[in-house]
């Protein structure tokens, strides 16, 4: 079957450089500022790429690396400054954070002011999108992977409303707020996860399938239908190099359409976090 792949590195660089377009008429520039602490390999190639992307678009970068042995007082120190200062536009704490500090996940995504979450985990921004509906959500602080699925599926008129949409995985980062935004587009939604029974009688129904499990070439062809649309959020670095959660070559040829790994998802989830710095300056009144 001839399918269609979703190129979520194309699509961040159209959205990357209508940023960059707008931004250059700005008198005051977007800024972001990340907090690393500790020095997590995988973390520090997330935020050098968040770093070259915002200097791709014109935001300005603000890095606070913090030591691993990092007292809570002073991220929150920290988190405080940058609450108050109008220079910063988008706060985003890179996770996960060092293990002696990752009980404090929960209470640094509260600490950060809601209109400068530019990650969408704030429980203020949760609850915008739990409760929205239509267009009026996409100007809502939205999560960066889940929003940057569904715009993936928006580019290439892959239809939402209707179809069936199953997610497994039910992260808080991934699968659970994914399954709310595509039911705010009318979606018939089902969430699988680790407790689910015969996963498998789900993922066959799907016209649409979301996978966030974190297992590398979970999903093959005995766990969907002809003519699904495959959506791989998984990256797992493996000893070929890294690969996603569903088996592409195994199910390319029953797809309609299928997210690439590398270059699918999360390409785009950096261009949505672009995009978050932009809709929060614009929330703290500039422009
Ligand atoms: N492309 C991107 O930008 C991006 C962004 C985020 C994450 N990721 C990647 O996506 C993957 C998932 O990460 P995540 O943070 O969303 O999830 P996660 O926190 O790693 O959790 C995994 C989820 O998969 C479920 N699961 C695990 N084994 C399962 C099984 N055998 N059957 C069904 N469900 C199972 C778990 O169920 P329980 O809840 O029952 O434990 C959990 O909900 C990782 O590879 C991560 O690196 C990529």
């Amino acid at each position: 079957m001839e399918h269609i792949i979703l190129d979520g590195k194309l699509l961040s660089r159209k959205i990357k450089n209508g940023i960059k377009e707008s931004i250059s008429n700005f008198a005051v520039k977007p800024g972001l500022a990340v907090i690393e602490v500790g020095s997590d390999p995988a973390s520090e190639v997330y935020v050098r790429n968040k770093e070259e992307a915002c200097n791709y678009v014109g935001i300005r970068w603000e890095k606070i690396k913090m030591p691993e042995n990092t007292q809570p007082e002073q991220i929150f120190a920290e988190i405080d400054r940058l609450n108050r200062d109008p220079g910063t536009n988008g706060i985003l704490v890179q996770f996960p954070l060092p293990i002696s500090l990752k009980s404090l996940e929960e209470k640094v995504i509260y600490a950060i002011d809601p209109k400068k979450d530019v990650d969408g985990f704030h429980p203020y921004n949760v609850g915008q999108y739990v409760s929205c509906k239509g267009s009026t959500c996409k100007n809502l602080l939205l999560p960066c992977t889940p929003y940057g699925i569904v715009r993936l599926l928006e580019e290439y008129r892959i239809p939402i409303a209707g179809k069936y949409a199953v997610i497994v995985g039910r992260s808080n980062l991934s699968g659970k707020p994914v399954s709310l935004l595509l039911l705010n587009h009318d979606a018939t939604v089902t969430i699988c996860h680790s407790k689910t029974l015969n996963i498998a009688d789900y993922t066959k129904q799907a016209d649409i399938l979301i996978v966030a499990v974190g297992k590398p070439n979970f999903i093959d062809e005995s766990f969907i239908k002809t003519g699904v649309v495959v959506v791989d959020v998984g990256i797992n670095l493996t000893d070929s190099g890294f690969v996603g959660d569903v088996n592409f070559d195994r199910v390319k040829d029953k797809v309609t359409a299928i997210t690439p790994v590398p270059g699918g998802v999360g390409p785009m989830t950096i261009a949505i976090l672009l995009e978050n710095v932009l809709k929060a300056f614009f929330l703290q009144g500039n422009h």
